[in-house]
């Protein structure tokens, strides 16, 4: 399959040209260090309600804005000194939710009308170069439809949007989970969203604990789905494979005679975040009806593997 053979656009080949397309108002999707962003410039309330339109994201869910530097950052939101050390994390897959800065020029929809912002300065070089070349500030969530796997390569992105959207290739995410959210609270930090950087890394990096909010509490509305980044295959998690099955398995497994992946044989737990969603891709590629999956440790990165595992596994709507 070629997803790219009706393409109604040329894809960018450099940053200027992916720039342009952003600074008309036009979306394109760009490399991060943990998954391809569908980008859209932040100010422009027309781009923002494309990238919504283009996901199919049931509810106006706010995005994550992604900055080029700390000074355009600091015109979107309010740093506390204890906000100002997380930010020492930066560039890196760390988002932060602040208190918006009255007046920042942000799209409404770009932050569902809440008066916080969460915002990251990604650690991507193609990321960067684009952020500073357009000069605003790009909302960005993972460039696939909604509620499927997180992209992790350019190719993934054109095969989700059957080649609608344009996309700047920055080769593979080296990541390849989105980043971890947490909320700026006082003098806490809670984390929101389990991701690349381990509550054990940002707590040694900032001296001060990370709590957990309880689970989906991020944005809880009634109605928001549990089932995310869903593979076409049903999942079995914790699994031993059987006959029939695709297997993805994490260290030494058993071994398994039909289609598998092994996220980390040697039991890596940032070996597994990376290989996640392209080898959900590829196992969902075989055709398989069920994928089973072996258990993976919930610990450091772990956390966040296992909350994409169960949020694939939940019953669909
Ligand atoms: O790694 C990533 O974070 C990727 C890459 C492209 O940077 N982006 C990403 O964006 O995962 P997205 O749109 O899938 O995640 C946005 C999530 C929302 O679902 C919401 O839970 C949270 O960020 N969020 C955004 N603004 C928030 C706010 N003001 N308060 C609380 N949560 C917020
Ligand atoms: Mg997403």
């Amino acid at each position: 399959m070629n997803p790219s053979a009706d393409m109604p656009h040329s894809e960018p080949k450099t940053v200027a040209e992916a720039a342009a397309l952003l600074r008309a108002g036009k979306l394109c999707a760009f490399p991060t260090e943990t998954v391809y962003g569908l980008g859209g410039d932040a100010t422009n309330a027309d781009a923002v309600l494309a990238i919504y339109e283009t996901k199919g994201r049931p509810r106006f869910n706010p995005l994550i804005i992604h900055c080029a530097d700390l000074a355009m950052a600091e015109t979107l939101a309010e740093f506390s000194p204890l906000a100002r050390k997380a930010a020492t994390l930066w560039p890196g897959s760390l988002s932060l939710v602040l208190p918006a800065r009255p007046g920042n020029g942000l799209a409404d929809v770009a932050t569902a009308g809440l008066d916080t912002v969460a915002i990251r300065i990604p650690d991507h070089s193609v990321a960067l170069e684009l952020i500073a070349a357009v000069g605003r500030p790009l909302a960005a969530p993972s460039a696939n439809p909604s509620g499927r796997l997180s992209p992790t390569t350019a190719y993934q992105v054109r095969l989700g949007f059957a080649g609608r959207v344009p996309v700047i290739d920055g080769g593979p995410c080296r990541a390849g989970v989105e980043s971890t959210i947490v909320r700026v609270d006082g003098d806490r930090l809670v984390q929101l969203r389990a991701g690349a950087v381990s509550r054990e890394e940002i707590e040694a990096a900032i001296g001060v604990p990370v709590d957990v909010a309880e689970k989906n509490a991020a944005i809880t509305a009634p109605g928001m789905l549990t089932s995310h980044y869903a593979p076409n295959a049903l999942m079995r998690l914790n699994a031993v494979p059987v006959a029939g099955e695709a297997y993805l398995g994490f260290g030494e497994g058993p071994a398994f005679a039909g289609p598998s992946r092994n996220l980390s044989p040697s039991g890596d737990l940032r070996e597994a975040a990376r290989n996640l969603f392209s080898m959900l891709h590829e196992l969902d590629a075989v055709g398989a009806a069920m994928i089973a999956v072996a258990p993976v440790p919930n610990e450091g990165l772990g956390e966040a593997i296992n909350d994409r595992l169960e949020r694939a596994a939940a019953p669909r709507e």
